[in-house]
């Protein structure tokens, strides 16, 4: 079944324990957290210090998207405080393949994400690491921005290019997610679909049913 990772970049920030609580009632499986540096990406939102105070909430898994320069550094930081998925965006990476066996060793799964204008060319060499692709379908630092329809084939490709190695990764998507575009997205080959503002624009007492319209190809 395709899991819902609703991003907290969208959250009230005041009220994170509610928000946090609201993401485990709708039955959504994922937290995905939103790391920015104000370098990889124009804009800047927390570390590991919040990280582990949202570890302390739930019990969910931790997906930290890491849109900052020097991953490498704040590994260990961020496993520490308790992310279960590190992710790592193929733009930032001179050492690709190094910082996935670093993250595998710190005992956390491996995702590697990539922008809208990135090519594939680097996914052979590091396939059998990757327990994730986290592919943008909007220009990263940013929520509520519209989804990026060219990004359909490269999500087909690597759908594609999965199956034919008969590898196990999944496939999540990050950016502009939303009810009326999720069953296509699953339909390219997606596991995961990562969603900000189409979830916590919705009322708490709605946030179950659209976990659910999100699930649509189900
Ligand atoms: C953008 C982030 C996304 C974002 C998704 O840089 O990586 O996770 O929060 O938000 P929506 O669903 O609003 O596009
Ligand atoms: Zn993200």
């Amino acid at each position: 079944m395709v899991k819902i990772a609703p991003s907290l970049l969208s959250a009230d920030f005041t009220r994170l324990a509610e928000e946090i609580r609201s993401i485990e009632e709708s039955g959504a499986d994922i937290v995905h957290l939103d790391i920015m540096d104000g370098h990889f990406v124009p804009n800047i939102t927390f570390g590991p210090f919040i990280v582990k105070q949202i570890r302390n909430l739930t019990e969910l898994p931790l997906d930290a998207h890491l849109m900052i320069e020097n991953p490498g550094q704040y590994l260990q930081a961020f496993r520490d405080a308790g992310s279960d998925w590190i992710t790592v965006h193929v733009e930032t990476e001179r050492h690709l393949h190094r910082t996935l066996q670093q993250i595998k060793a710190l005992g956390a799964k491996a995702g590697v994400s990539l922008n809208p204008h990135t090519g594939l060319d680097w996914m052979a060499s590091v396939a059998d690491l990757m327990d994730l692709v986290l592919v943008m379908t909007v220009n990263p630092g940013f929520g509520a921005q519209k989804y990026i329809p060219a990004a359909a084939a490269k999500i087909r490709d690597i759908a594609a290019f999965r199956a034919k190695h008969t590898l196990s990764f999944d496939i999540s998507v990050d950016g502009g997610v939303n009810e009326q575009n999720a069953r296509e997205i699953i339909g390219l080959g997606a596991d995961i679909l990562v969603a900000g503002s189409a979830f916590f624009s919705c009322p708490v007492a709605e946030r179950p049913m659209l976990v659910r319209k999100l699930r649509v190809a189900q």
